[in-house]
């Protein structure tokens, strides 16, 4: 566990810098969600009105954001074990977390708060079945649906030993989450991605090495 409660100047390098010392794997499971969360959400304009976003950023670069930093509760988790109740305070953790450094991370962007929403609701679930306050449907901001989209595609396509699936039912599986743990309109922009995905996924594990993979 690492103690964050002092006040200190952090920016998002030393965040993913964070999860690195923490673990590796949690790390390159974060970086991964974060990449295929911007490749998911440029798909996602037609659900938004983008022209609500504050200007100077777009979709990807907050779902970028939100994958990078989705995880960062863990940190202040005794153990890292999905069974603890304390897993389940991780989402309020960490948004609180970000909450405390928002000016240092983010330079006070109106966008912040958006990608804090990210981290804090990317375990809520479409049915309601999710937490930490067991949101329904719209009341999940899309972008946190399509990180928890992409946080459940990375469970599936990746494991601690690397790349374990070449994408074959991982798509059917998926598609049965649609309406059940992200919405239906996530999964209409994750249709269409779904070729840049798995090309993204053999490419990181083509250059396992490169990437500094676990
Ligand atoms: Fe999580």
């Amino acid at each position: 566990m690492i103690n964050m409660s002092q006040s200190m100047g952090i920016r998002i390098n030393d965040l993913d810098e964070l999860l690195n010392q923490f673990s590796i794997t949690l790390r390159n499971h974060s970086r991964r969600v974060a990449v295929c969360s911007a490749i998911i959400a440029e798909y996602a304009g037609s659900f938004m009105n983008i022209y609500d976003l504050p200007s100077g950023t777009s979709l990807p670069v907050i779902a970028h954001l939100g994958g990078t930093c989705h995880d960062i509760g863990k940190l202040m988790l005794p153990a890292l074990d999905a069974n603890n109740d304390d897993y389940f305070k991780h989402p309020a953790m960490g948004a609180d977390l970000l909450e405390k450094h928002k000016a240092e991370l983010f330079g006070n962007e109106p966008y912040s708060q958006m990608v804090l929403d990210i981290v804090r609701y990317h375990h809520e679930q479409t049915d309601g079945g999710g937490f930490p306050e067991g949101l329904e449907a719209r009341d999940i901001p899309l972008l946190a649906g399509i990180c928890a989209a992409a946080n459940e595609l990375d469970h599936l396509m990746y494991s601690e030993s690397g790349l374990a699936n070449n994408g074959a039912g991982v798509y059917e599986k998926l598609k049965g989450q649609a309406g059940k743990r992200f919405c239906e309109c996530v999964w209409v922009c994750i249709d269409r991605a779904w070729l840049r995905l798995i090309e993204r996924y053999m490419t990181w594990n083509s250059f396992a090495n490169f990437y500094d993979a676990e």
